[in-house]
């Protein structure tokens, strides 16, 4: 048997609408975009259209789209490719991606100063915690828009216009691996100036992102040049298709998933041994993760593919679940996320409520 897929923050499944807009540019459209001819044409119109896609899905405009091997790369290339300065400081927050925090380790390496944000037990930093950071060199501020552990969503919009009424030169990147696709994104309402995303994590194919990074009169982020090759035509194509998809169907994608998150949460919680992880309200909309007491969640795993992990200490402990200050001296405790997409279905949520019922009453 399959098993039932719940890990949709690990990665997605490829629309069968996104695969078959990819099709062509392995057949008939497979042309270079750089190549002045026929076929170099098609394939540069194609890269046009995606990067239109990918735009509309986030309020941009379309040469503010610059296409990356996904979120790592996009969100190295924000937060390594965008100031200049010696000893400049820079903020994150301690549940961030590994991909950010790694990236401020090596602006610390640089010489540069770097703060890392304590959050509260359910994952979340306020504006005025952001804004009591900032320094006199504070160049950028990174930030998540969703956690991909614990789902907790940040007050992106309202962080981003205190930044700006305050300090408008600072530069704040916003990580959407998690929302984009799932949760409304506006970079003019929400004031961010440099925002990465990933194809992977909406229904498109891996090793393909896009980095935003805003491009308008009066407000311009540089980005060092770079020479990026020949473009991965198929895969920008999907990552445009899945953008298209999600914007169009995001109102009724959204409710779906959220109706089984809270079925799911309110279902597991009931039990004695089991507590949410994270927030109840503000919350990525496809995310459950719960702390579970004397059970052993590995079971399931032939069945159910689904993100487990000890909650105790050790090589590896959740970054994420030690900031929120869940106990890790417990051997007993387990953690165990879920991860929705638009294609989980309310058959699939009984059978994963029904088989962790049989787990809570097997000795
Ligand atoms: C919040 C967040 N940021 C960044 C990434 C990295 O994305 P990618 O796999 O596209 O490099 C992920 C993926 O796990 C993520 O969940």
């Amino acid at each position: 048997m399959t098993p039932l897929y719940f890990d949709n923050h690990a990665t997605t499944a490829v629309d069968p609408r996104v695969v078959q807009a990819m099709l062509p540019t392995f057949t008939e459209n497979f042309g270079n975009p750089g190549s002045g001819h026929a076929f170099g044409w098609r394939a540069s119109a194609a890269v046009e259209r995606a990067t239109e896609q990918t735009a509309a899905l986030i309020g941009a405009a379309p040469p503010e789209i610059e296409f990356t091997s996904g979120a790592t790369s996009s969100i190295r290339r924000a937060l390594l490719d965008t100031v200049n300065g010696e000893h400049l400081h820079f903020i994150t927050a301690a549940t961030e991606h590994r991909a950010t925090l790694e990236t401020f380790e090596e602006l610390a390496r640089l010489g540069h100063e770097t703060t890392i944000l304590p959050v509260d037990r359910e994952g979340r930093i306020t504006a005025a915690q952001v804004l009591a950071a900032v320094r006199s060199n504070t160049a950028l501020v990174s930030l998540m828009h969703a956690n991909n552990e614990i789902g907790t969503i940040h007050p992106i919009t309202e962080i981003g216009s205190a930044l700006r009424a305050a300090r408008s030169e600072i530069l704040f990147h916003v990580d959407a691996a998690q929302t984009a696709g799932r949760h409304e994104i506006d970079v003019d309402k929400m004031n961010i100036d440099l925002l990465s995303l990933s194809a992977h994590k909406m229904h498109g194919p891996k090793g393909v992102g896009a980095l935003y990074h805003r491009s308008r009169a009066g407000r311009r982020v540089h980005l060092r040049e770079r020479h990026a090759g020949t473009a991965n035509v198929s895969g920008i194509v999907g990552l445009g298709a899945a953008c298209e998809i999600a914007r169009i169907e995001l109102s009724r994608d959204q409710k779906h998933m959220s109706v089984l998150r809270d079925q799911i949460i309110a279902a597991l919680t009931a039990y004695p041994q089991v507590s949410l992880n994270g927030p109840l309200r503000d919350r990525l909309c496809n995310n459950v993760n719960v702390l579970v007491e004397g059970i052993e969640p590995e079971r399931l795993l032939n069945d159910i593919a689904f993100s487990s992990g000890s909650a105790c200490a050790g090589p590896t402990e959740s970054h994420v679940l030690k900031a929120i200050g869940v106990p890790t001296d417990n051997p007993s405790l387990t953690t165990m996320r879920f991860g929705l997409s638009r294609f989980t279905t309310a058959e699939e949520v009984s059978s994963l409520l029904e088989r962790f019922r049989a787990l809570t009453e097997k000795p």
